[in-house]
């Protein structure tokens, strides 16, 4: 917490809206379109919530495909299981770790003579790195695909003059607890298209008709975001760009440390934008380096220091292994090879240098 979201939650008491409606929420939508130039935003109760009610919004249902990369985490696919609908896993780039361009362009070609197009595309902003989001809708609207970005990672990331996930169809933000800000449980769905972000409040709220009595015509969700978590996110927005500042520092001091370690890599970023460096990211050369991703690891938790994996691709994921793959290989060659260091902006300095340290024993070691 950076100090002020005490005060704010107060003023929620004040005020005593402490359902999932009022003032607090509007103020936290509102801020939230100012930072990223969406037109309309929806709190809700998640980022995976957000996606359901996006894929809802677009009608997607059984019989259709939605497209999503396959290197992310489960929360942006799994309401493409709730909806009835199938799932396909595409690969990414090895330039941005990010839904390849060029093999999508390809697969959709191929699913348009065979009359097999998806319904929606879900490129997802990895690790705080925004997709080529231009490339991937101008592709899209060859045949009328929208296309909803899971940046559930990139709040706070530049994607060439503006803010990731805007000018796509919508886009899906995450404030759980290990993002770079928080409502400690939270989501937001965002458009340039307010009907349907209108809808989508609508919607989160059991879809109740606005008459006096209680009036469905349709079901909805309860997926509003609480007034006391919005507070929250208020007093977050006002330090996420310290907060992007210090990651990107975090990354920095971590890169500089290890080039000089041969077979160590960092993740790159692409020239179209400024990640929010979430999580500073590294991948270990086979040819190089011998110890692997899992050693060090366990190495590191010995120390009590967290490293993890890089994201299991979901075609991988024993939940999605009879779903349809289109693999280059990357997702596979990054989860094998990858390890996400502690990032937390509140990290310190001695903090880094432990972790610094560790890495380079246990890479020099082999
Ligand atoms: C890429 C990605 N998609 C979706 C989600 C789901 O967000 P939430 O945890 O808010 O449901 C997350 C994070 O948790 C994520 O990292």
């Amino acid at each position: 917490m950076s100090g002020r979201e005490r005060e704010l939650v107060g003023e929620v008491f004040d005020s005593n809206f402490i359902a999932p409606a009022g003032p607090m929420i509007d103020r936290f939508e509102k801020e939230f379109c100012e930072l990223t130039g969406h037109r309309a935003a929806a709190a809700l109760s998640s980022g995976t919530g957000a996606m359901d009610i996006a894929l809802r919004l677009l009608d997607v249902g059984p019989g259709d495909e939605v497209w999503v990369a396959d290197l992310t985490f489960i929360g942006g696919a799994s309401p493409i299981i709730y909806r009835g609908a199938t799932p396909v896993f595409l690969d990414v780039s090895p330039d941005t770790w990010t839904l390849d361009v060029a093999l999508l362009t390809d697969a959709l070609e191929e699913a348009d003579k065979k009359g097999r197009l998806p319904k929606v595309v879900i490129p997802v902003d990895l690790y705080g790195q925004s997709c080529d989001l231009d490339e991937i809708v101008r592709v899209c609207d060859r045949y009328d695909i929208p296309v909803v970005v899971d940046a559930a990672e990139s709040v706070g990331t530049r994607y060439k003059d503006r803010h990731a996930g805007k000018g796509a169809k919508m886009a899906i933000y995450s404030f759980n607890g290990n993002k770079i800000i928080t409502t400690s449980g939270g989501g937001i769905l965002a458009s340039d298209d307010e009907e349907l972000i209108v809808r989508a409040r609508y919607l989160s709220q059991q879809a109740r008709r606005p008459v006096a009595h209680y009036e469905h015509t349709e079901t909805g969700y309860n997926y509003r975001m609480p007034s006391l978590c919005a507070a929250v996110g208020v007093g977050q927005l006002e330090v996420l760009s310290r907060r992007v500042e210090r990651r990107r520092e975090i990354f920095n001091i971590y890169a500089d440390a290890f080039k000089s370690l041969v077979g160590v890599a960092m993740m790159p970023e692409a020239d179209y934008g400024i990640s929010n460096r979430w999580l500073t990211v590294l991948t270990l050369d086979p040819t190089n380096v011998s110890i692997k991703s899992t050693e060090i690891c366990k190495a590191a938790e010995r120390e009590n220091i967290e490293c993890r994996a890089v994201w299991k691709p979901m075609s991988r994921q024993p939940v999605f292994l009879d779903a349809r793959v289109i693999r280059s290989g990357t997702a596979d060659d990054l989860f094998a090879t990858g390890i996400c260091l502690p990032s937390g902006s509140a990290m310190s300095d001695a903090e880094i240098q432990r972790v610094i340290s560790l890495i380079s024993k246990s890479v020099l070691a082999h």
